[in-house]
C-alpha cells in the first residue's frame, strides 16, 4: 500500500454460467468512479461455420453453449426455414414451441433455485462456505429438491422431444425431426401437476420475501431503459413467434410491428475495446443512449397479457411492483423467471393436450430459396438472433449472431456500475457488499458460453484499480 493507493481483496463473481471479469474503478477519496463488467475471451464461433451447410448448423451452432443449446438450435432452425422459404407444418412450431418452454422451466429453474435462492434465503450476508445450494439443501431441503425436480422436469421435456439430454439436433430447416410420441406425451403429463405446485410456491415464497430486499432492488439496476423482445397478437406474452416490440419505461411504445428479419434497422452492434462483447443498442437513440434490456423482466414489461390465467394473475401482481407500469429495476429478472415459469408450466399443459400434437406431419422439404435468412426467438435469457448468408449450395457465407447476453451488456455495466458506487466506500469491502455487486450481475443470469462463443469455461476475476491506474489486487476462482 503506498500513497493514495488501497488495496482491496475482491472475491470473483461466482454462481453465474461460465466465467468473466469485473473491474473497479477508485479514485483518491475512495469513492468508485467506473465499474465494467467485461467478457475478455472469444473463439470466433461466427467465422467457424462459414463453408458449413446450412442444414447442419442447428446442431453446430447448439454446441455453442452447454447452458442453452435449445435456444441456439430453435433460432437456427428459423433462419434455415427462412432459407428454404417455406411455412413449416404447425404440427413441427407446435413442438418446438413446447421444447422452447421446457427450455425456459429448465434454465429459469436452475437461475432461480441453484444460482439465486441461496442469496435470496440464507441472506446476502451469509457465510460464503455455505450460501449456495448445498447450504440451500441444508436450510430449506424441501425447496432445493422440488426445485431440482422442477429443472429436470424442463430437461425431460426436451429429451422427450429432442431424444437427447444435452444437444439435441432434432429440430432442422423445415422443421422437426421426429414427431412426439403417445407414451412421451403420457409421461411428461404425469409430471405436470408437481411442476406446477413447485412454480406456484417459488411464487408465493418470493413475493413473501421480497419486500426485505427493497434496498437491493433500488441499488441493483434501477434505472430507466428501453425493453426489446417478441410479442404476439395485441400483444400477448410471447416466447417463439411474433414481431418484435421496443417499450419504455413509462409503459409506451417506442417501436412496433418489427419482422425480425429487420433488426438491422433497428439495433446497432458497438464494440468497445476492453469487451469482446458487442454493445448492441437501439439505433434510434444512438450509443449508448439506446440501451435495452432483453429477457424476463423485458418481455412481462412489453407484453399487454399473459394469455394464460394463472400467469396472467402472477404478471398482474408483478407489476403492481411498481404502480402498474413497467418494472425499472433489475433485482426483478427474478420475480419474472418466477411468472414466466409459471406461464411455461401452463402453456406446456395446453400444447400437450392438443390432439395434433401427436401428428407425425412434421417436416417440409425443400431445396434453397433464399440466399439469406434471419431466425429470431426468445431464448430463456432473451431474443436471439441468427442472421445467415449462404450460396446457392446452402454452405454459410457469413454468420452473425446477436445473443442476449450480449443485449443486456450496457445494462449489466450500468448495474455493476450502480452497485459498486451504492455499495464500496473506502478502503475495504465485506463480504456481503461484494456479493450484493455479484449479484447484480446474477439478476440477469448472463450466459458467459453464449456470450463468448467458447466451448470451454474462462477463469473470472474481480480487479480493482486505485486512483493511478494500477491493479491494487485481484483474485481468480475456477
Ligand atoms: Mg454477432
Ligand atoms: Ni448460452
Amino acid at each position: 500500500m503506498s500513497g493514495n493507493t488501497k488495496t482491496i481483496t475482491i472475491d470473483p463473481v461466482t454462481r453465474l454460467e461460465g466465467h468473466a471479469k469485473i473491474t473497479i474503478h477508485q479514485d483518491k477519496n475512495g469513492d468508485v468512479t467506473d465499474a465494467r463488467f467485461h467478457i475478455t475471451e472469444f473463439r470466433g464461433f461466427e467465422k467457424f461455420c462459414e463453408g458449413r451447410p446450412v442444414w447442419e448448423m442447428p446442431a453446430i451452432t447448439g454446441r455453442i453453449c452447454g447452458i442453452c443449446p435449445v435456444s441456439h438450435l430453435l433460432a437456427s432452425a428459423k433462419a434455415g426455414d427462412d432459407i428454404l422459404a417455406v411455412a413449416i407444418p404447425r404440427e413441427a412450431t407446435r413442438l418446438r414451441r413446447l421444447m422452447n418452454l421446457g427450455q425456459f422451466l429448465q434454465s429459469h429453474a436452475l437461475s432461480f433455485f441453484h444460482l439465486s435462492a441461496p442469496d435470496l434465503l440464507l441472506g446476502m450476508d451469509g457465510d460464503p462456505a455455505t450460501r449456495n445450494v448445498f447450504g440451500l439443501m441444508k436450510e430449506a431441503p424441501d425447496l432445493a429438491r422440488e426445485g431440482i425436480r422442477l429443472r429436470q422436469f424442463g430437461q425431460i421435456v426436451i429429451e422427450c422431444l429432442g431424444g437427447k439430454k444435452i444437444h439435441p439436433s432434432w429440430a432442422v430447416p423445415g422443421g422437426v425431426s421426429a414427431p412426439l410420441s403417445e407414451e412421451n406425451r403420457s409421461l411428461l403429463r404425469e409430471r405436470l401437476p408437481e411442476a406446477l405446485q413447485t412454480v406456484q410456491k417459488a411464487l408465493s415464497l418470493f413475493q413473501e420475501i421480497a419486500p426485505k430486499f427493497a434496498a437491493e432492488a433500488a441499488a441493483l439496476g434501477d434505472f430507466p431503459s428501453l425493453f426489446m423482445g417478441l410479442v404476439g397478437e395485441n400483444g400477448v406474452w410471447e416466447h417463439y413467434e411474433g414481431k418484435l416490440r421496443f417499450g419504455d419505461s413509462e409503459g409506451a411504445i417506442v417501436a412496433d410491428g418489427i419482422d425480425p428479419r429487420d433488426y438491422r434497422t433497428y439495433i446497432g452492434e458497438a464494440v468497445e475495446s476492453w469487451s469482446y462483447l458487442k454493445f448492441p443498442y437501439y439505433k434510434k437513440h444512438g450509443y449508448p443512449e439506446g440501451m435495452y434490456r432483453v429477457g424476463p423482466l423485458a418481455r412481462l414489461n412489453i407484453c399487454e397479457s399473459m394469455g394464460t390465467p394463472r400467469a396472467e394473475a402472477a404478471w398482474q401482481a408483478f407489476r403492481q411492483t411498481s404502480g402498474g407500469k413497467p418494472v425499472t429495476s433489475s433485482f426483478y429478472y427474478h420475480y419474472a423467471r418466477l411468472v414466466e415459469m409459471l406461464a411455461a408450466v401452463e402453456r406446456i399443459e395446453s400444447g400437450l393436450n392438443e390432439p395434433e400434437v401427436l401428428s407425425d406431419h412434421v417436416r417440409a422439404d425443400a431445396g434453397i430459396n433464399r440466399l439469406h435468412g434471419v431466425g429470431a426467438s426468445e431464448a430463456p435469457r432473451g431474443t436471439l438472433f441468427h442472421d445467415y448468408t449462404v450460396d446457392r449450395q446452402g454452405l454459410i457465407q457469413k454468420c452473425n449472431l446477436i445473443i442476449a447476453t450480449g443485449q443486456n451488456n450496457l445494462a449489466m455495466n450500468r448495474t455493476v456500475l450502480q452497485a459498486a458506487q451504492h455499495y464500496i466506500k473506502g478502503d475495504s469491502i465485506p463480504e456481503g457488499l461484494l456479493n450484493r455487486i455479484e449479484a447484480g450481475v446474477r439478476s440477469f443470469d448472463p450466459c458467459l458460453s453464449c456470450s463468448t462463443h467458447a466451448f470451454g469455461q474462462m477463469p473470472l476475476q474481480v480487479v480493482l484499480y486505485g486512483p493511478d491506474g494500477g491493479t491494487l489486487d485481484e483474485r481468480t476462482r475456477d
